[in-house]
């Protein structure tokens, strides 16, 4: 078998050996399973997305992958093992996941790329999630968690949730809306949205009720809307995400919150900065390039008039000055 494949292959008994402490091992049920159940996951949501345990012990995982013939070279390349080699010193090995509950990263097939790692406890001073290292089968700029298991509700749906985190994927999933995928926290990038692309040309886009990620992510939809894709957004109340908000309510209630307070992207970026920009003429001349261009990105010139139109009503300025910027935008691009 060629290198890829030999990564795919351990990747693969990392995702199994990582279920079976969960499901078997003493430890596995009493920590692991544990945290997931208290999260609120069904065993059958635990087993959908193969979740698992890595054991809070030095190198155990890396031990049996390689008693079982896996090779070093290749949990070294997946970044399952940490190799540590120094001069004059033996060879140490670490297993990167230690203590940490599991979560596979699939791709469109379902083959498993990578890994998602959460600490158990709040610790402010550890890293939340760890994550596979880029390698030649994972590209975090190319993935998006839970594709495999949305991609036929996306295209029967005609419409994909982004969410922010891997656990906002799974309560939705149980709490029965399938066509939802996360960004793992990363910026979106253009191969991520292609993915989508591929099955329908409308994407929600779900933030947390954390205003944190809000301001800076409103660039990033400007990649959706250069693919000709039509987007909407909608932001949790504070405090919340997906994940929480799903597990508290029933599907009906989501469902409801959803389609009441899903924005059309364009409308909810201008009335967002707008309110922030009431006042201050030189600010508010800013929000209006800054809008402008995100029109800029749309490639249909129907889609563009029409926006245009809206926002000046939203914003209170002239069309005419809005396709004057426009056109000025046009000429700078090219
Ligand atoms: N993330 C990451 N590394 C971190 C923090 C976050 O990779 N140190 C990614 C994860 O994919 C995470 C996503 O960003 O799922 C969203 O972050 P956040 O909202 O903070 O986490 P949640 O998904 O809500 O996780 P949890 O509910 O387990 O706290
Ligand atoms: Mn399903
Ligand atoms: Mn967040
Ligand atoms: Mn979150
Ligand atoms: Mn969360």
């Amino acid at each position: 078998a060629n290198e890829k494949e030999s990564m795919y292959l351990v990747s693969e008994y990392a995702q199994k050996y990582f279920s079976e402490v969960l499901w078997e091992r003493e430890l596995g049920k009493a920590i692991g399973l544990s945290y997931f159940k208290e999260r609120g996951f069904t065993d059958e949501t635990i087993k959908k997305f193969s979740l698992g345990y890595c054991l809070d012990q030095w190198d155990s995982f890396t031990n049996t992958a390689l008693d079982k013939g896996y090779k070093l070279e290749y949990l070294e390349k997946t970044g399952l093992t940490i190799v540590k080699k120094q001069e004059g010193q033996e060879v140490r090995k670490f297993d990167r996941f230690k203590g940490r509950v599991m979560f596979p990263i699939q791709s469109m097939s379902g083959r498993v790329l990578g890994f998602g790692g959460r600490i158990l406890t709040n610790d402010k001073k550890a890293a939340k999630y760890l994550n596979s290292p880029e390698s030649d089968i994972y590209h975090k700029s190319k993935v998006l968690y839970g594709i495999y298991h949305a991609k036929q509700a996306i295209a029967k749906e005609d419409n994909c949730y982004l969410v922010e985190g891997y656990t906002d994927v799974i309560q939705f999933h149980q709490r029965g809306i399938h066509n939802v995928v996360a960004s793992s926290g990363t910026a979106l990038t253009p191969d991520q949205i292609r993915l989508v692309n591929r099955l329908t040309k409308n994407i929600t886009v779900l933030f947390d009720g954390d205003a944190a990620g809000l301001r800076a992510s409103l660039r990033g939809i400007d990649l959706i809307l250069e693919q000709g894709m039509n987007v909407r957004v909608c932001t949790f109340p504070e405090g919340e995400d997906p994940d929480s908000f799903s597990k508290n309510n029933s599907l009906e209630e989501v469902h409801q919150y959803l389609e009441s307070n899903s924005k059309d992207f364009i409308q909810f970026k201008a009335s967002l900065l707008i309110k922030e920009t009431a006042n201050d003429p030189i600010k508010k001349a800013e929000t209006v390039r800054d809008i402008v261009n995100s029109i800029s990105k749309i490639p249909d010139r129907i889609k563009k008039e029409i926006y245009i139109q809206e926002c000046a009503q939203l914003m209170n300025i002239s069309e005419s000055v809005l396709f004057n910027t426009l056109a000025q935008i046009g000429k700078k691009e090219i």
